[in-house]
């Protein structure tokens, strides 16, 4: 089941968000806290929206879709991330998770879409090709994690519709 997060699922997404922490391939984030989590769920804009798929009455991921900017001329422009518990990369689990975010992004009336991608995350990269997300370029060594430098892929997609 797809569903917007509520506080009570703070620790589920702490968990999961934890777990691609310590996998170091996916966030530049620090490890959050379910006190953390439940503080970011009370600051969303309202033309932001966090999601959580639930299997077999447990959080199996999360996603969301955020501004990519206060700034006004960006306000037609959001930034997704999707996060699974690590045991179920793979198995097409994200697919309806994604399909989501999108339909939320278009009717919160966002037009362009970014997604910040770890450049070595090859599987999420051709994930996110898939929902036709293009490559913008690599930043390269933009991050330092893990006593690496490491890359990150901007991807883009504009929704459809010219306004
Ligand atoms: C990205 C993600 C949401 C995709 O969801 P999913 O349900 O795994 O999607 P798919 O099953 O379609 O698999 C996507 C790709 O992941 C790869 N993959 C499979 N098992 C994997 C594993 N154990 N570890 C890493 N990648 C794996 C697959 O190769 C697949 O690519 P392919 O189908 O071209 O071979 C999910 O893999 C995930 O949460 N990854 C960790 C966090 C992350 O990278 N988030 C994106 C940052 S915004």
């Amino acid at each position: 089941m797809l569903r917007e997060a509520v506080s009570a699922d703070a620790e589920a997404i702490a968990t999961i968000q934890r777990q691609s922490v310590e996998a170091m391939d996916s966030t530049m984030a620090a490890p959050a806290t379910g006190q953390e989590i439940r503080d970011q769920l009370g600051a969303m804009d309202p033309r932001e929206v966090w999601l959580v798929l639930e299997l077999n009455g447990g959080v199996a991921g999360w996603g969301v879709v955020k501004r990519y900017s206060p700034r006004p001329g960006y306000d037609r422009c959001c930034e997704t991330s999707i996060f699974l518990n690590r045991s179920l990369l793979g198995r097409g689990i994200g697919r309806p998770l994604q399909q989501e975010l999108l339909d939320r992004a278009r009717a919160l009336h966002y037009h362009h879409v970014v997604a910040k991608i770890w450049a070595e995350n090859t599987g999420s990269i051709r994930f996110h090709k898939r929902f036709g997300y293009e490559m913008v370029g690599v930043q390269r060594e933009i991050g330092w994690v893990g006593g690496q430098w490491r890359d990150v892929a901007i991807m883009q997609l504009i929704l459809q519709g010219k306004t």
